[in-house]
């Protein structure tokens, strides 16, 4: 390989433990503190053109999609412009209608993956503006784009992207505070926002320093066939990208959920042997999660809660799993970090091989 895992078992663990430097490369020069916004040089967008968005919608594949998800909520939140996220494999052939005054964002680790590539070319070829999160500079989809956000997250070998992740949800904070400064987010919001990013990397390195914690746990929950991960709000795409790491690499099934959701079908497979791991922020919507724990475990199934300190879970038979308390817009990526490291340890005790999971590529350049 180019690059080297050096002192480390796998690529995947280097590249977990770099994301406190990668977090802070991504923020470097782009925060103004002075009037709470930040400074995208490379979007291309001036303040009339950024008030003329009427939605933003985003592209990507795997990991990068559910991202675009967490993105997604950031833009609705802060600036309050309605935006989605959807897989750009779907997207390009469900011959879409393309907006002049839509916002297209492309996400993509390796800028090749060729779904996000011929999306972000249809788009343009039908007169859209497609702004580009990447972080392979100078790559295809970089090079379509009409302006975009460069990630610093350096090189990622591992097939399960985690440091390239962080820095696309912290391209997306950047991204929702620019456009909501031009918008209607206050000048006090924004700098309440720029301090909770400045903390950012410190927490990771909080989350990332309970590594013996999370072994002991994925060991637990690698013995079983299946496993739900559920969330809700802020929390589902979290679920998504944990079930989706989770399976890449252990193998085993593991189905992501709204927590909101379980009462209609889910719960019906709810048994000893079937674990959740759940997404418990401490939001306005904390009661009604636990509450509906309370039904995962009133059947035997077992908990693993992904929470904060400050979440009462109550007499809930569970595992808890707290991680630092941020601005609540910036919860999701923290709440993130511990399913990287249960997929990673449940991997490693299986025996699986963690940077190369079978059948699977780190870049996807041919349909
Ligand atoms: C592949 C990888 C995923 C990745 C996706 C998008 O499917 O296995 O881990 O999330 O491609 O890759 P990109 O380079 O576009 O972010």
């Amino acid at each position: 390989a180019a690059f080297d895992a050096g002192e480390h078992a796998s690529y995947m663990l280097k590249e977990i433990l770099e994301q406190p430097d990668s977090a802070e490369r991504v923020l470097r020069g782009r925060l103004v503190e002075r009037f709470g916004t930040a400074h995208l040089g490379g979007l291309n967008l001036d303040a009339r053109e950024t008030r003329a968005i009427s939605r933003v919608k985003i592209l990507g594949c795997g990991s990068a999609y559910y991202v675009g998800q967490m993105g997604a909520s950031l833009i609705e939140e802060l600036a309050r412009i309605p935006a989605d996220a959807e897989a750009a494999s779907e997207f390009r052939y469900r011959n879409p209608i393309i907006e002049p005054d839509t916002l297209y964002v492309a996400v993509s680790q390796s800028g090749e993956t060729v779904d996000t590539l011929l999306a972000v070319q249809e788009i343009r070829r039908k007169g859209g503006r497609v702004i580009g999160l990447v972080n392979v500079v100078g790559s295809a989809i970089a090079r379509e784009c009409d302006g975009g956000i460069y990630l610093h997250a350096g090189p990622e070998v591992a097939v399960a992207s985690t440091k390239a992740l962080t820095t696309m949800f912290l391209g997306f904070s950047l991204l929702a505070l620019q456009l909501g400064r031009v918008r209607d987010l206050s000048i006090a919001d924004g700098r309440r926002l720029i301090e909770g990013l400045q903390r950012i990397p410190d927490h990771i390195r909080q989350i990332l320093g309970h590594d013996d914690e999370y072994a002991t746990i994925a060991k637990q929950l690698a013995e079983a066939e299946s496993l739900f991960f559920v969330g809700r709000v802020r929390g589902y795409p979290v679920a998504r990208e944990g079930a989706q790491k989770f399976k890449e690499i252990s193998y085993r099934h593991a189905e992501a959920y709204q927590t909101s959701e379980l009462k209609h079908g889910p719960l019906a497979l709810i048994e000893a042997s079937v674990p959740t791991v759940a997404i418990v922020p401490d939001d306005e919507l904390a009661d009604r999660n636990v509450a509906a724990l309370h039904e995962i475990a009133a059947r035997g199934g077992p908990l693993v809660v992904v929470t904060h300190a400050t979440v009462d879970l109550g007499d809930l038979t569970a595992t808890r799993i707290d991680v630092p308390a941020c601005e609540r817009e910036l919860d999701p990526i923290l709440l993130t970090l511990p399913l990287q490291l249960l997929a990673y340890h449940a991997a490693l005790h299986l025996g699986h091989d963690i940077d190369k999971p079978r059948n699977l590529a780190k870049s996807v350049t041919v349909e």
